[in-house]
């Protein structure tokens, strides 16, 4: 595979997969890309994986004035080039790139105990943090971002709060997962909920985000994971990531939180949501133990965005907890993710079910709507 990109005047011309409106197929476009403005870096994209948020935003019919727009935020890559007063990155260096940035002078990075950047925050509205313009042109017009990373062009610019330095040894196509889903369920099991040896876990919801959870669970040594899903194949995937039991709410007689009060004599220590489904936010809850259970939603609703529960399951004593990115702070605490991903002490191929070249990038957004994948890792061209 060749690629087409070209330099000038600073611009690259290169390709890449542009969304015209919600739920269309990508098209492979020439595009236009910047050079990076102060404090930003251009990227090469090597690899990204295809997580669910892309596909939930893709498929939303809530912003449709972001359109054009360049999805994917799961990517590995390496620096090309670097703005005004960058010092961290130089050409060449192998990173991740991060839907939340850390500047690390807010008052959120400053206070040790937040990931949630005032400065380089969840980006909502296609544009970059700084000057809430895009880096992107296509046929002439702007291309709108997703999540100020837009992973699905052969060059993209970022912050340089929103990218990683990793070793060039890292294998940058399976490190790409560590750049959301997975590093999200681990920190929600690792951070937010601070899993105990011997607990009991729930978790609704076996995709990478769910069994990502599980294997952190492992780790800590919980004696039960309980995965709850209504495909059954996903559980054969959850052995390996350390679930030892399955549930199907659809083939429960009785509402699934009363099958796992029962099994677990009045509820689990933590529970997790990992669907995205708001619904299931109170379910979670009451799969819990009165008096310190714990729930932990990771899960972006797709639609309905409100929580609603008894207020009975807090006066017994349990706690709701939300979590983006697992509470990881991306630039503090990332690295030693991607090193115990190379000293294996995180499983990360396994989450892998297809390899993908550029050229077919809507096969991933097919299988991950038809729910036949865990990660799909779309090879751009080298
Ligand atoms: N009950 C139980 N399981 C369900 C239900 C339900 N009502 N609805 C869906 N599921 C299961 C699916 O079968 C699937 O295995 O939830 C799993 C969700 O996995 P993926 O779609 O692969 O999503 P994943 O990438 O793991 O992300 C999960 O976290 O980051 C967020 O936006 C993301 O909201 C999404 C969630
Ligand atoms: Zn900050």
């Amino acid at each position: 595979m060749s690629s087409s990109s070209s330099k000038s005047a600073g611009v690259i011309t290169c390709r890449a997969a542009v969304a015209w409106g919600p739920g269309q197929p990508l098209l492979l476009e020439e595009v236009e890309v910047d050079p990076p403005s102060a404090m930003e870096i251009r990227i090469k994209v090597v690899c990204t994986s295809l997580c669910r948020s892309d596909v939930t935003q893709w498929q939303s019919q809530a912003q449709p004035d972001l359109f054009p727009r360049i999805f994917g935020h799961e990517a590995s890559g390496i620096v090309e080039s670097v703005g005004e007063g960058v010092t961290e990155f130089q050409a060449g260096d192998h990173v991740l790139t991060v839907f939340i940035g850390e500047c690390q002078s807010c008052k959120h990075c400053e206070s040790g105990k937040s990931n949630m950047c005032q400065k380089l925050g969840l980006e909502r509205r296609g544009v970059m943090h700084s000057d809430q313009k895009t880096r992107f042109r296509v046929k002439g017009k702007p291309v709108y971002h997703y999540c100020a990373v837009s992973s699905f062009s052969e060059y993209t610019v970022v912050h340089s709060g929103c990218a990683v330095k990793i070793s060039p040894d890292v294998r940058m196509e399976r490190a790409c997962l560590l750049s959301c889903g997975v590093a999200a369920g681990i920190g929600a099991a690792w951070k937010v909920a601070d899993i105990s040896k011997g607990s009991t876990v729930v978790i609704f919801g076996l995709g990478t985000v769910g069994l990502s959870v599980a294997q952190a669970a492992k780790s800590r040594g919980a004696s039960r994971i309980i995965g709850v899903d209504i495909n059954p194949e996903k559980y054969e995937k959850g052995k390996v990531f350390g679930v030892t039991e399955y549930i199907n709410p659809e083939e429960c007689k009785e509402p699934v939180q009363q099958v796992i009060k029962q099994i677990t004599d009045g509820g689990a220590d933590y529970s997790f949501e990992c669907i995205g489904d708001t619904n299931i936010v109170s379910t979670a809850l009451q799969s819990c133990c009165d008096g310190w259970g714990m729930t932990v939603t990771l899960g972006v609703p797709k639609t309905k965005t409100e929580i609603s529960t008894h207020y009975a399951f807090l006066l017994t004593g349990r706690t709701l907890k939300g979590s983006l990115f697992g509470g990881w702070r991306p630039k503090s605490d990332l690295p030693s993710l991607v090193e115990k991903y190379s000293k294996g002490e995180i499983q990360l191929d396994e989450l892998v079910t297809h390899d993908i070249p550029f050229e077919s990038i809507n096969e991933a957004f097919n299988l991950m709507k038809e729910g036949s994948c865990l990660r799909c890792v779309i090879h751009m061209p080298k």
